[in-house]
């Protein structure tokens, strides 16, 4: 289990807000994406990477045998990711990460899964985030039969958890938590509404308001495309996001979540949507880091939801799934000594894969340089009968260790399993 680790920045360690500075700004571009992938691969002498980014944790799965992640290692793997970054932010990076290595890796991956380790706990969103995640990683040729592996039990593990604990009970999200903040404020049926962005998050929002009775909405997105899709589901408008900085129809509420690296909603660009209104409006800017530029938050008269400042309720939403949580934990611990054995059969596997090979070299050698005199005196007959009596002992030995050591993993493997 020693060749796997986790190397993760999440919402325990740092701001919510900063984790998006250590997402590379390219991680929207799949090409560029694998390409550094690769190179930090390469560079480091790792075997297999799987990569995550969300909301609240950036995450890489590594599979690498013998190395000591020491600060050199992660400044190395770091700089991959930011080389333009002053070294003292690189520093600040490697201050906040944390490394867990063999059973705490695969121990973190499953809780990862599970949502165990999420700002929320109990959400299923990061399920379908970790999958994505694999999926590319695999399609890149990233990953291997070692997180394959780990994979394939983290997500029935998760599943099994959802469905043997309450912990998704009413289900909670970020979504769902920022539309409760939403309510809070009570707005008005009528408000006109600007969503930007027309990705899952948004999507999502989009559900809520329209059961919610709101009705009037309009949709920039970078990809006009993705914005008419969205507002056709809104029945209202959709704009390219180029045109956010003219519109002139006015707002009550924005809601923001794009996976944009720098403010969309600068300063100028809000003085232009607010035009000559002065009443005050409301923000939800569920984007990592944020869609709209601290002035405005601190300078214009809004109430402003963003997800750092979930912490609070999603702490709230914890205690209510503390003994769930708990149950949760059990089931990880079980399922991390089935995956230990798991790994152990792979491995004799894998070592076994060489027996045929070596057991016909023996054959070979018998007939072609040990007994080749005696054997030559034989008549035809007795060679062709020779050759059937060693070909079916060749068989038969190749299956004896084979069988005998997998009998004895799945006695241990029974033997783990609760009663
Ligand atoms: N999923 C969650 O549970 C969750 C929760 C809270 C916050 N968030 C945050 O929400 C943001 C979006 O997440 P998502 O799950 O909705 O992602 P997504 O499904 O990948 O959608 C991304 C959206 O952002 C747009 N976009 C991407 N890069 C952009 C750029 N450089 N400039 C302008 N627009 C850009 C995309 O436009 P195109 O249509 O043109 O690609 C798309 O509308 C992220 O910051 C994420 O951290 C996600």
């Amino acid at each position: 289990m020693n060749h796997f680790s986790v190397i993760t920045i999440t919402h325990k360690s740092a701001n919510i807000n900063h984790i998006g500075r250590y997402i590379p700004s390219f991680s929207s571009n799949s090409q560029e994406l694998s390409a550094t992938l690769h190179k930090i691969k390469d560079d480091l002498g790792i075997t297999e990477l799987l990569y995550l980014a969300t909301c609240n944790r950036l995450m890489f799965f590594v599979v690498q045998e013998n190395m000591e992640m020491n600060r050199n290692y992660l400044l190395r793997f770091f700089v991959h990711l930011h080389p333009n970054i002053p070294a003292h932010c690189l520093n600040d990076m490697a201050d906040l990460v944390h490394v867990y290595r063999g059973t705490e890796a695969i121990n973190h991956i499953f809780e990862v899964a599970a949502s165990l380790d999420s700002l929320v706990v109990g959400e299923r969103e990061i399920l379908r985030q970790l999958k994505d995640a694999y999926d590319f990683c695999s399609e890149q040729k990233l990953t291997g039969d070692n997180i394959r592996l780990a994979l394939k039990t983290a997500i029935p593990l998760a599943k099994e958890i959802y469905t043997n604990t309450r912990i998704g009970e009413n289900s909670v999200s970020v979504v769902s938590l920022a539309m409760q903040q939403l309510m809070a404020l009570q707005p008005d049926k009528n408000a006109r509404i600007i969503m930007i962005g027309a990705g899952q998050t948004n999507n999502l929002v989009s559900k809520f308001l329209l059961a919610h009775g709101f009705h009037n909405f309009t949709v920039f997105n970078r990809t006009l495309g993705n914005a008419e899709h969205l507002a056709g589901k809104l029945k209202g408008s959709a704009y390219a996001l180029a045109d956010l900085a003219h519109y002139g129809n006015g707002f009550d509420i924005i809601v923001s979540c794009t996976g944009a690296t720098e403010p969309i909603i600068t300063e100028t660009v809000y003085r232009h949507l607010l035009g000559a209104e002065t009443d005050p409006k409301i923000i939800v800017d569920l984007a990592v880091p944020n869609d709209v530029a601290g002035v405005v938050k601190t300078q214009y008269p809004v109430h402003y939801i963003e997800v750092e400042q979930l912490r609070e309720l999603a702490e709230s939403n914890l205690n209510l799934r503390k003994e769930e949580v708990v149950k949760a934990k059990v089931l990880v611990a079980q399922k991390l000594e089935e995956f230990k054995l798991l790994m152990r059969h792979r491995r004799v596997e894998r070592g076994m894969a060489v027996i045929p090979g070596q057991i016909r070299e023996i054959k070979e050698k018998a007939l072609n340089t040990v007994f080749q005199k005696e054997i030559a005196q034989l008549d035809d007959k007795s060679k062709e009968l020779l050759q059937k009596v060693l070909g079916y002992l060749e068989q038969k030995y190749i299956g004896i260790p084979i069988k005998v050591a997998k009998n004895v993993l799945s006695e241990e493997l029974a033997a783990t399993e609760p009663l």
